[in-house]
């Protein structure tokens, strides 16, 4: 093995060990971790819980810390032997290899999925760095099992699908009332022997999809679904959120539009978070106009990416409480669980996309969301 490897093959030399020995017993200063003695880089490597690697520019390893054992459960022999991305879940992978720093000195924070030895996945949330040495380079990374931290979000997540779900519940009764009590009337009709046309038929039916699609939404929206990406028409997603979210707004004489410029707006996304992202977002709208008014949910698709803005007419959001919105629990309102923006952020970030906050022209606030059309 030539030398140039050795320290990216994580071996510290006897002669370096020797250096480390003369500097401790002279009282210096260990300015580099690479001269600190043995012991203490056993230390870090046994009780630090992050993974410390250092892989080439294509990804093979050429350190990887001992504590891969008990993060991860592999061999660290088994894994020196392979490339990062065997490891890496396949709807992460080009993530991963598109994030990559490009220049030296460049670091980015990515999150991500990686298999254990016993098959399953683990979150890992990892600092990479593009580092030169001796004319080659390499990506240098420490990396944490967010598993945990990512399980907690997701209750959460779920109790707050089921929280806003039987908010929904109350105005969706209310909605459901007025077809019932027309089709109650054309039965009782019937019943005296009046004689009804197909057109009484043909609004009865409709009364009848109308009832479903708002109580099958609602079903959906509180039933755990599982987490799965594919292609699906975001016109036609955001038509059946805003179906939903009208028997909330009619209550408050709130009208929702959908503005759609696009017969393109197909994304591959995960559809029951992403229904839970508008739904966020309208019904803060709706919450905020307490006079009334138009909610407008803007949808148009570039090549690359679809965009969407919810606007609303509400006060807007005071410049002193801007920075705190999207922290967990934060809320201005009484019955608030202020867990929302949080899980919007959240699941925006998990598709690569950004959310972005401006004030309305005239009054309110401009929510944008935007997504790639491709995760990969
Ligand atoms: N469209 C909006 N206009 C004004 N304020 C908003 C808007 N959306 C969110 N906020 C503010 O952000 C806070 C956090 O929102 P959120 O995370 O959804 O929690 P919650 O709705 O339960 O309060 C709200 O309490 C409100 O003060
Ligand atoms: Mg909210």
């Amino acid at each position: 093995m030539k030398k140039s490897n050795q320290l990216v093959n994580g071996d510290v030399t006897g002669a370096q060990q020797n250096n480390c020995h003369d500097a401790l017993v002279k009282g210096e200063d260990f300015q580099h971790l690479s001269t600190l003695p043995l012991p203490f880089l056993e230390w870090i490597d046994k009780e630090s819980n992050h993974i410390f690697t250092v892989n080439s520019i294509n990804g093979d390893f050429r350190y990887i810390s001992n504590n891969v054992q008990q993060i991860l459960g592999h061999n660290k022999e088994d894994v020196t032997r392979t490339n990062v991305l065997s490891w890496v879940h396949p709807d992460d992978y080009y993530y991963l290899r598109s994030k990559l720093p490009e220049e030296t000195e460049n670091h980015v924070h990515l999150t991500y999925r990686m298999k254990s030895k016993d098959g399953h996945y683990k979150w890992i949330e990892s600092v990479i760095s593009r580092i030169k040495y001796k004319h080659r380079e390499y990506f240098v990374a420490y990396s944490m099992d967010i598993s945990r931290m990512k399980e907690t979000t997701k209750h959460l997540a779920q109790s707050e699908k089921m929280n806003v779900a039987g908010q929904l519940a109350a105005g969706i009764a209310h909605e459901i009332r007025n077809p019932l009590t027309s089709l109650k009337g054309f039965l009782q009709l019937m019943e005296a022997g009046v004689d009804v046309d197909g057109q009484y038929f043909k609004i009865m039916k409709e009364e009848i999809e109308k009832m479903e699609s708002i109580t099958s939404e609602l079903l959906y929206i509180s039933k755990p679904q599982p987490h799965h990406r594919k292609t699906v028409s975001l016109a036609e997603l955001l038509a059946d959120v805003c179906t939903l979210m009208r028997s909330q707004a009619n209550m408050h004489e709130i009208d929702i539009r959908l503005i759609t410029d696009t017969d393109h707006s197909d994304i591959e996304c995960d559809p029951s978070q992403i229904k839970q992202v508008f739904i966020n977002l309208i019904k803060n709208a709706i919450e905020e106009m307490l006079e009334g008014g138009v909610v407008q949910v803007k949808l148009r698709q570039t090549e690359a990416e679809t965009i969407v803005e919810v606007q609303d007419e509400g006060p807007g959001i005071p410049e002193t409480i801007k920075e705190k919105i999207h922290e967990p629990f934060f809320t201005t309102k009484e019955n608030g669980t202020g867990l929302g923006l949080m899980i919007t952020d959240q699941i925006i970030k998990e598709h690569y996309g950004h959310l972005t906050i401006k004030d309305a022209p005239v009054k309110g606030t401009i929510i944008r969301v935007t997504l790639p059309n491709h995760s990969g």
